[in-house]
């Protein structure tokens, strides 16, 4: 399996983020993806609701980057910061995870806990991915993403202003069928009874030389409190 074999991700969120010394929120951090960006930064201040993700987390920080950061279980609708504490906050596709009726929430205690001029980071799927159509066999995402659309467009002009926006495509790359199928299984808890539909799915990917792409819409946003 290759996953954004080009590092698209990462050079999108070190184009529009500005990280450099700066006091970090890493909102529904998971198992810490961006383990990579700490060296840069003060401090990064990682919270995630699941147990066995920070745990993990934890577990995974190099000795040499402890110093510099926490992670704590917490959910992005209530946050346990005082008032503008962080310079940058960055939700990168965890904001759709938050329940759609705690979203709007999450986005007013980010602005609240940023700093004045502070930056927000959102990573998002688009609608046009293939990828959104296997999550959503195991559980939905596309009303999420949905409201979280309608919510950035109620915020911005009141909490933040749209600094920059771009969209892109994340590739992923499978050997077979049965290799992506394991792999949806695993991340985004596929239950074996829905193989026939992943299966389906799949046959409509496109092939490239011998692989099976699956590409995911992605969309980033930079914000600023105002
Ligand atoms: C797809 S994962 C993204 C993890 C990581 N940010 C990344 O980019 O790899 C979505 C994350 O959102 C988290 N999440 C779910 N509900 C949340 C909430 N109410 N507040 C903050 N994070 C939440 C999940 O536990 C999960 O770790």
């Amino acid at each position: 399996m290759r996953e954004d074999p080009e590092g698209i991700q990462y050079k999108k969120i070190m184009k529009l983020g500005s990280f450099k010394n700066k006091i970090v929120l890493d909102v529904g951090c998971g198992s810490g993806t961006y383990r990579y960006l700490i060296s840069l930064t003060k401090k990064v201040v990682g919270i995630d609701p699941s147990v066995m993700l920070i745990k993990k987390a934890q577990d995974q920080l190099p000795d040499n980057l402890k110093q510099k950061v926490t992670y704590q279980v917490g959910s992005g609708e209530e946050l346990n910061f005082k008032d503008e504490t962080f310079d940058l906050a960055l939700f990168s596709w965890s904001l759709h995870h938050i329940s759609i009726k705690f979203q709007k929430k999450a986005c007013r205690e980010t602005s609240r806990v940023l700093k004045k001029g502070g930056q927000l980071l959102i990573l998002e799927p688009t609608l046009k991915g293939e990828f959104i159509r296997f999550t959503e066999i195991s559980h939905p995402e596309i009303e999420p993403v949905k409201n979280v659309i309608t919510i950035l467009l109620q915020l911005i002009g009141k909490f933040f202003e749209l600094e920059s926006q771009e969209t892109f495509v994340i590739k992923y790359y499978f050997d077979s069928e049965d290799e992506a199928i394991k792999y949806l299984r695993r991340e985004d808890n596929l239950p074996l009874s829905k193989d026939a539909e992943v299966l389906r799915l799949l046959k409509s990917c496109k092939r490239v030389k011998n692989e099976i792409l699956i590409e995911e819409g992605a969309r980033i946003l930079s914000l600023r409190k105002t």
